[in-house]
């Protein structure tokens, strides 16, 4: 058949084979990647996000240097089984103010995306303190130490001014009201009415139930704000895209 034999010529010409695979795989590069250049934005917009309130910001910094992203994940992948487990699987925009990101690739313990309200802050204090003591089969290492250290969050306004530098819109505002939010949201005689309003939905209270602002506070004030912003009783996938 013609068809055939000019095909042939094709295949027994490496050189002729090689310039036109190169012209197919490009031209289909071009279909996928040009598009996205005209997207405004690729992180689907959701109701509920806003950046860290400087209590939870602190507790992240401590879940990045302790390295428990070492052994939990924060992204819910959107299969049947995870869901079922986890809850509604993870959005892009749920880590677009996290620098850097937390997904993970390693689960020796669960998927902490969604913990945030799984648990009672005295679960997570004692659980922290000696995790056998809670889950007798559990490999986790030991935080107690996170209860001792006390943080004044004097560098706190720094922190967010850094954040404010690689994108995540924190206003002026907060960045001066940084410290006393950072204090508020653990004191739960504060008054906070201005800290909920730059940080809707933030959780205030004294999460290890000691005096003073600790490590273990702020680290689980951010656990326990994982997963909570954003509402999905109200929440419908953009089917545009
Ligand atoms: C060596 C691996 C390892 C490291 C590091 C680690 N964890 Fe875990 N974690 C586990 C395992 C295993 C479990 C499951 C057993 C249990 O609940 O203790 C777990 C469970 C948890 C849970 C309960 C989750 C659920 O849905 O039941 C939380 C919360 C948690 N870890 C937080 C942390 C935090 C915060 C850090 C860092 C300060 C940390 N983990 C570091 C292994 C680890």
């Amino acid at each position: 058949m013609a068809f055939l034999d000019k095909h042939k010529k094709i295949e027994t010409n490496a050189t002729l084979l090689l310039v036109l695979s190169f012209l197919v795989v490009t031209i289909g590069g071009l279909v996928q990647i040009v598009p996205l250049f005209y997207l405004e934005n690729t992180i689907e917009k959701v109701e509920g996000m806003r950046p860290y309130s400087p209590l939870e910001l602190a507790g992240r910094d401590i879940y990045v240097r302790e390295g428990c992203y070492v052994c939990h994940s924060q992204m819910i992948r959107p299969m049947r089984d995870e869901v079922e487990r986890y809850g509604h699987y993870s959005l892009a925009a749920e880590s677009m103010y996290d620098h850097p990101f937390q997904w993970g690739s390693k689960r020796t313990g669960p998927d902490l995306a969604r913990v945030g309200g799984r648990y009672s802050d005295a679960w997570h204090v004692d659980h922290l303190t000696n995790p056998e003591a809670v889950v007798p089969e559990s490999v986790m290492p030991k935080y107690a130490f996170l209860k001792d250290r006390m943080l004044d969050g004097e560098h706190i306004g720094d922190l967010l001014a850094t954040h404010r530098l690689v994108g995540v819109p924190y206003t002026d505002a907060m960045l001066e009201n940084a410290r006393a939010d950072f204090r508020a949201q653990a004191d739960p005689d504060a008054d906070t009415d201005a800290l909920l309003e730059r940080y809707p939905g933030a959780q205030v209270r004294n999460f290890d139930a000691a005096p003073g602002v600790s490590e273990m506070d702020a680290l689980i004030a951010y656990l326990q704000m994982l997963g909570t912003l954003v509402d999905f009783s109200t929440f419908i996938p953009d089917a545009s895209r």
